[in-house]
């Protein structure tokens, strides 16, 4: 056999997927595919409905945790009001700004006039930079008025990474303020509770009518949600119990969709790999262990030399030391002068480890618990966390006051839905490189 003939067939993999743009997060779903969301979709239409018939439309702040369906929801009404818009013969254009891409006045601002100057009739050169926020706002009022637009709907999604308050602000007031004479209205998305605090501290309270909260999904509504995208898989490549394995999995922790289609994705794409005809429960708990290994290095790789030095003498002790459950701060800071002296280093001293595990702790890489006294004297139990919705809480999650007091290893609270998983395998403790490499595998058999 020649080389030509060897590859000929480099890009044959497993049968596997039909439609795979079904299950990529990215891909903003048709109308019909949203499922079990149907008053938080009338509430949108609600607040739009108005907006395709020339009137202005509502402005809506919409919460609820990650995964939840509010951008899903968000961009296929917004989409769907458009169209709608056209049956009335009302100019209808919204612009999708998501915050987290463009986190300052001016990004975002001139990521919504951009978008209005997109279209084939407002076509507009916009300027990249050298001019501020306002100007890009005032830009995209001018666009509104020269086109004779009706009605104009900004969705800012994750509006609290935004610095500020302003655009917000003049989208609420740009009709007050004569600024333009088509009718505006804005949909604000936040992934974050608190957020609802801060806005109303700061804007009209009339706000307050129109908020929305979208609750986290249970296991037979996740269930439903990846049963309406099997056609993404070519017919018969999904066992049985995948559906369901995905659901409990994710329901276990806070019912995010999005953990769900990634997971179902990541198990099709391991049995496209291992060129399977289908794709089993195995694949899912694979994926779901590559998921916790990505995130886990996600969180590690911010982290200081000094954290990867406590966390790696923290993956030693738990690797050497099977039968143990934790290790006490005194325990893990003799372990780790002594990595620190083969890494001809200088120790930090025992009350910063103590302080940066409780930090790693907070943040979910950890577990700790208090079990009485000073931390010196072995009292406060540490152990490698890997358990997903801690690792992903603690990514997403601010310090508010509230979870300071339940999160620290000073009160040894939990959360309350997670079991501690303890990381162990040989491959934990990564030998040290340049830097310390986190190769944390999930024990298995612990879930
Ligand atoms: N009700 C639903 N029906 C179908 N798919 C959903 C639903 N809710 C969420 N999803 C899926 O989960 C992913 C994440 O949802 P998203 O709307 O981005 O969540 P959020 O904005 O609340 O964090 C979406 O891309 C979609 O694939
Ligand atoms: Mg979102």
């Amino acid at each position: 056999m020649n080389s030509s003939e060897d590859r000929s067939s480099i890009f044959l993999g497993g049968d596997i997927f039909e439609r795979r743009e079904l299950l990529r997060v990215c891909h903003v779903l048709d109308i019909d595919r949203i499922v079990g969301r149907d008053e938080e979709i009338s509430a949108v239409v609600h607040a739009l409905g108005p907006g395709t018939r020339g009137s202005p439309p509502e402005t809506t702040i919409i919460y609820g945790k990650t995964g939840t369906g509010k951008s899903l929801v968000t961009r296929c009404v917004s989409r769907q009001a458009q169209r709608e818009a056209e049956s009335h013969d009302t100019d209808f254009r919204f612009a999708y700004v998501d915050c987290s891409d463009y986190q300052s006045d001016a990004k975002a601002s001139r990521e919504m006039a951009r978008q209005l100057s997109d279209a084939p009739d407002t076509q507009t050169n916009i300027p990249r930079v050298g001019i501020g926020a306002a100007n890009y706002r005032d830009i995209t009022w001018e666009l509104l008025d020269t086109h004779d637009i009706d009605v104009f709907v900004a969705v800012l999604d994750e509006v609290d990474k935004l610095d500020d308050d302003e655009l917000f602000r003049s989208l609420t007031r740009s009709k007050e303020s004569g600024k333009s004479d088509a009718h505006i209205g804005a949909i604000c998305v936040s992934n974050k509770i608190e957020y609802r605090d801060r806005l109303n501290e700061r804007l009209d309270s009339s706000l307050q009518d129109n908020e929305l909260v979208f609750d986290p999904y249970d296991a037979d509504q996740i269930r439903a949600i990846l049963e309406n995208r099997t056609d993404a898989f070519v017919n018969g490549a999904l066992e049985q119990g995948v559906i369901p394995k995905v659901s409990a999995l994710t329901a276990q922790e806070h019912g995010d969709a999005r953990e769900a289609v990634d997971t179902l994705y990541e198990a099709g794409r391991i049995a496209e790999k291992e060129e399977a005809s289908t794709i089993t429960e195995e694949h899912v708990a694979n994926a779901v262990q590559q998921a916790e290994i990505n995130r886990f290095k996600q969180l590690v790789s911010g982290t200081t030399p000094h954290v990867k030095h406590i966390l790696r003498t923290l993956a030693i002790l738990t690797a050497d030391n099977p039968g143990q459950q934790s290790f006490s701060t005194s325990e893990i800071y003799e372990a780790y002068t002594k990595l620190i002296a083969t890494e001809g280093a200088t120790p930090l001293s025992e009350d910063c480890v103590y302080r940066l595990l409780k930090e790693q702790s907070f943040l979910g890489v950890t577990e700790s618990e208090h079990t009485g006294g000073g931390h010196g004297e072995g009292r406060v139990a540490n152990r490698v966390c890997s358990e997903r919705s801690r690792v992903n809480g603690g990514r997403h999650r601010a310090p508010t006051r509230d979870s300071d007091a339940e999160g620290t290893p000073r009160t040894g609270a939990r959360a309350p839905h997670v079991p501690a998983h303890i990381l162990s395998t040989d491959r934990l403790a990564g030998r040290c490189t340049d830097d310390v490499s986190w190769n944390t595998v999930h024990r298995r058999k612990s879930r």
